[in-house]
C-alpha cells in the first residue's frame, strides 16, 4: 500500500499537451493556459489522469519554449502564473495532476544567466555555461549540433565560443558547476511547492559532457562529428542524475519521466528500476529509433523497416527490464510524426489501423502517454514550401538534405515524413473555421481534414476512435482488470507469427491477452484458451474451436480463462 502510494504514477495515463496548439481562449492564434482550463472537462471525459504540459515558461520561442528565458515565469503568450495555479487547482478537482516539462540541459541565450555570461565569459555566470576559447581559428572542437552545423557559436567581439547541443539559441548549462545545480534544484522544488506533480525531463541524458570536450574523427562531409559522442550518456551522467533525483523529485515521490534516447535496453534498469531507478520511468523509444540510420538521425538517412522490427524492439525492451522496471510507453509526441502515417501501411490508415495501434501500446508494462489529437486520429500535413513550416529542425533538415544533393521535391518528402509540425498543427475541435482552435489566425495552419477529423464529431459517434481510447483508458485505470494491466508481468505471445503482435499480462492467476493484427490479410492462430471479450475494434471475437481469426487490423483484448 505504502509503495503504491509512492508509485502512484503506475496507475496513470498521461496526456501530453502542446499548449501552443491545444486551444486558444483569447483569439490571438496561440493556444494558452486558459484554453487548457476550458478543455479540462473534455480531458476528464476521455479519462486521463495526468497532463504533461510542454514548456510554458517565458521564452523567445526559438524552439517553441524549449529555450527557457525565465524558469519561474509563465510566458505572457500562455497567460500568467496565476492561470497556471488555477489550472493546477481545476485539474485537481477532476482528479488530474499536472506534470511540467523541465528543460535543464540548456537555457535560452536570452536568459539572464547567459546575458551576464556574455559580459564576462570567465566570470561567475560564464561558468554556468560551456564557454571556451576557439582553437586554430575555429571553434573549440568539431562537434555537430543535434539540429546540424557546429555545436559552437562565437561570442561576438571575443575569442570565446559557447556550446549548444541544440539550436544556437539554446546554450548548454554546465552541470559540473555546483552553483548552477543548486539553482536548478531550488527552482524545481519551487514548482513542486506550487502543486506540480512531477516533471518530464527534457534531453536529460545530455547533462554530462565528456571531460576535456575532445574532438573526434569526423563522421560526415562537413568535417564534423555528432556531438553525441561527447555529450550523450557520457561517463559520470549517473552521478549527476542521482543527485538531481535525491534533491528534487525523489524524496517527494513526484513523477519523473526522462527523455533519455540512446539508453540501451541492457542499461535501462539503472534508470528505471522500481527499487532505486534514477527516474520513475524513461520513454521507450526503440521502435521509433529504427526508422533512421546513423547517430544523427538525419531525415534523409532512412532505413527500411517492417512491423517485425517494431515488434522485436518492443519485446526486447520489455525483456530487458522484466518486472523490475517501468517504461513510459507512447505512440506519438510533439517531435514525431503522427502514428497512423508512420506505423501503418496505406491500407491501414483508418479507424481499424489506428485503434489497433492504440492496443499495441496501451496495455504494455509501463505508463501510457497519449499525445493530443492521437485520440481522434489526427494526421500529418504536406505543405508545398519549406517556408510554410515553423519547426526549426525542419528547416535544418531541409538544408541538410539539399546539401546532400536531394532535389527540392525529394527534400520535401523527408519533411512530409518527419517534420515535427506534423504533430504540431492545431487541435481539431470541431467542423468550424480553423477547426474551432481559434477565432483568430492560427500560428500554424490547421490541417484541412478538420471537417472530417474533429473531437466533436467523434464524441457524438459511439464507434469512433475517441470512444475506443476512452474504453481502453477505463480498462487500464478503473476496471476489474486494472491491477493485471498495471502490475501484471508482460510476456510476448506468438512471436514468430508474421505481422501479429500479441502479448499477455498476468497477475495473481488472472491473465489478459492482447492480439494485434498488423496487416490487411486475415491472421489465423490456434489457441486452446477460452477468451472472454474485453474489447475488440470489430466488436466481437471470431473463434471456431481452437482457431482464432483476426481480421484486417483487428485488435482483440480478452481475458484468458
Ligand atoms: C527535446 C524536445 C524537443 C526539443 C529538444 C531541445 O528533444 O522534445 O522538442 O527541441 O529537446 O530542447
Amino acid at each position: 500500500m505504502e509503495k503504491l502510494k509512492k508509485q502512484w504514477w503506475k496507475k496513470a495515463v498521461v496526456y501530453e499537451i502542446y499548449p501552443k496548439s491545444f486551444y486558444d481562449s483569447d483569439g490571438d492564434g496561440l493556444g494558452d493556459l486558459r484554453g487548457i482550463i476550458r478543455k479540462l472537462d473534455y480531458l476528464e471525459e476521455l479519462g486521463v489522469n495526468v497532463l504533461w504540459l510542454c514548456p510554458v515558461y517565458k521564452s523567445p520561442m526559438a524552439d517553441n519554449g524549449y529555450d527557457v528565458a525565465d524558469y519561474y515565469q509563465v510566458d505572457p503568450s500562455y497567460g500568467t502564473n496565476e492561470d497556471l495555479e488555477e489550472l493546477i487547482g481545476e485539474a485537481g478537482k477532476r482528479g488530474i495532476r499536472i506534470v511540467m516539462d523541465m528543460v535543464v540541459n540548456h537555457c535560452s541565450d536570452e536568459h539572464e544567466w547567459f546575458q551576464r555570461a556574455l559580459k564576462d565569459p570567465e566570470g561567475r555566470y560564464g561558468k554556468y555555461f560551456y564557454i571556451r576559447k576557439g582553437a586554430d581559428g575555429g571553434p573549440p572542437n568539431n562537434w555537430r549540433s543535434v539540429f546540424g552545423g557546429s555545436a559552437w557559436e562565437p561570442v561576438p567581439g571575443t575569442p570565446y565560443y559557447y556550446l549548444h547541443t541544440f539550436t544556437k539559441k539554446q546554450a548548454d548549462l554546465n552541470w559540473e558547476n555546483r552553483e548552477l545545480r543548486e539553482e536548478i534544484y531550488k527552482m524545481m522544488n519551487w514548482w513542486m511547492d506550487r502543486g506540480v506533480a512531477g516533471f518530464r525531463l527534457d534531453a536529460i541524458t545530455y547533462l554530462k559532457k565528456k571531460d576535456g570536450l575532445p574532438s573526434f574523427a569526423p563522421d560526415g562531409e562537413d568535417g564534423l562529428v555528432t556531438c553525441s559522442y561527447g555529450s550523450l550518456n557520457c561517463e559520470g551522467i549517473r552521478e549527476i542524475l542521482r543527485e538531481l533525483r535525491d534533491r528534487t523529485y525523489g524524496p517527494r515521490c513526484a513523477l519523473a519521466v526522462g527523455e533519455a534516447p540512446g539508453v540501451a535496453p541492457e542499461d535501462a534498469l539503472e534508470y528505471i528500476s522500481l527499487e532505486d531507478g534514477l527516474f520513475s520511468m524513461i520513454f521507450e523509444f526503440a521502435e521509433w529509433e529504427i526508422a533512421l540510420k546513423g547517430p544523427d538521425n538525419f531525415w534523409y538517412d532512412e532505413r527500411d523497416w517492417t512491423q517485425e522490427d517494431v515488434k522485436r524492439e518492443i519485446f526486447n525492451s520489455h525483456r530487458a527490464v522484466g518486472e523490475k522496471g517501468w517504461y513510459g510507453v507512447f505512440l506519438e509526441n510533439h517531435d514525431q510524426s503522427r502514428s497512423i502515417d508512420h506505423y501503418l501501411p496505406e491500407e491501414g490508415r483508418n479507424y481499424y489501423g489506428a485503434s489497433m495501434l492504440a492496443a499495441v501500446y496501451m496495455f504494455r508494462r509501463g505508463t501510457p502517454f497519449l499525445y493530443q489529437g492521437e485520440e481522434i486520429g489526427m494526421r500529418g500535413v504536406r505543405w508545398p514550401s519549406i517556408g510554410d513550416y515553423d519547426d526549426c529542425s525542419s528547416h535544418n533538415q531541409y538544408e541538410l538534405a539539399r546539401r546532400k544533393g536531394l532535389s527540392h521535391e525529394e527534400a520535401m518528402e523527408c519533411i512530409y515524413k518527419y517534420s515535427r509540425d506534423n504533430a504540431r498543427t492545431p487541435f481539431q475541435w470541431e467542423d468550424a473555421p480553423n477547426g474551432g482552435f481559434t477565432s483568430g489566425r492560427p500560428w500554424l495552419r490547421v490541417n484541412e481534414n478538420y471537417t472530417e477529423i474533429n473531437a466533436r464529431g467523434q464524441r457524438q459517434d459511439p464507434d469512433s476512435l475517441y470512444h475506443w481510447y476512452q474504453k481502453l483508458i477505463r480498462l487500464r485505470l478503473c476496471s476489474e482488470y486494472s491491477d493485471i494491466l498495471t502490475d501484471g508481468s508482460f510476456v510476448p505471445l506468438y512471436e514468430d507469427v508474421r505481422n501479429l503482435l500479441a502479448y499477455e499480462r498476468s497477475y495473481q492467476g488472472r491473465r489478459v491477452q492482447v492480439f494485434c493484427n498488423y496487416q490487411r490479410e486475415e491472421c489465423r492462430i490456434r489457441t486452446a484458451e477460452d477468451l472472454r471479450l474485453m474489447a475488440d475494434n470489430y466488436g466481437d471475437i471470431r473463434k471456431e474451436g481452437d482457431v482464432l481469426t483476426l481480421r484486417a487490423f483487428e485488435a482483440l483484448i480478452a481475458e484468458a480463462e
